[in-house]
């Protein structure tokens, strides 16, 4: 399973990097406003220096030409730079013209098995059912996940399945078990992901034997 990068925060980014633990990076209108008044295209820019694999990009437009404008200017930004559409009449509407031309998409605000058939039926790269905010509403986020890879696997359409809104290492690692081709998170959730109290415990008690034999020494 790849994991992607749920933040447009460079610091952010470039840590999971250094890990090797950065395949990919998802953002949105929210996550970029989160870093201040950036220049969008910069900022993207900025991402694609660090991550080499896709980095989305999403269009804050409602309407489908001018998703088509935004998809076909942002793409020009770098290689790696995927568009991300919402689940929308008009979003499906772009994803097919833009697939259509070549352009790689990732549909987003997914949160139903009947939008991710229309969403890879419509030329999708990517899926990204947002599994926390289902949770949020007293849904099943990990239901819907299992749900949109049994039906792909079904007939082998090649839209990947990534998993988004992660809240906790237990949603990336049910992900994984289900088969999810990525995991976008939080670095917060990446950061939980390496962590266990019982390593930082037996290594600080083997660096305290190891110096307590270095002062009889
Ligand atoms: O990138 C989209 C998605 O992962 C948003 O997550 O936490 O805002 O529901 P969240």
């Amino acid at each position: 399973m790849k994991f992607f990068l749920d933040t447009a925060n460079l610091d952010e980014i470039r840590k999971a990097a250094v890990l090797g633990l950065a395949d990919g990076v998802t953002t949105n209108p929210t996550l970029i406003s989160r870093e201040g008044n950036v220049d969008f295209k910069q900022h993207i820019a900025e991402i694609c220096k660090i991550v080499s694999g896709p980095v989305s990009a999403e269009v804050t437009s409602p309407v489908k030409d001018d998703m088509l404008r935004e998809g076909r200017e942002y793409v020009k930004i770098a290689p790696n730079v995927v568009i991300k559409c919402p689940l929308t009449v008009d979003g499906l509407e772009a994803t097919r013209i833009l697939n259509d031309e070549g352009i790689k998409v990732n549909v987003t605000l997914c949160f139903s098995a009947a939008q991710a058939i229309c969403a890879a039926k419509a030329g999708a790269s990517f899926i990204s059912p947002f599994l926390g905010r289902l949770d949020d509403i007293g849904d099943n986020g990990l239901r819907l996940l299992e749900e949109i890879i049994e039906i792909y696997d079904n007939y082998g359409w090649k839209t990947e399945v990534l998993a988004a809104s992660l809240r906790s290492p237990i949603h990336v690692i049910e992900a994984a078990r289900l088969g999810s081709d990525i995991a976008t998170m939080p670095y917060k959730v990446l950061e939980q992901l390496l962590k266990h109290p019982l390593t930082d415990k037996g290594q600080d008690q083997f660096l305290a034997d190891w110096n307590k034999r270095a002062a009889k020494a």
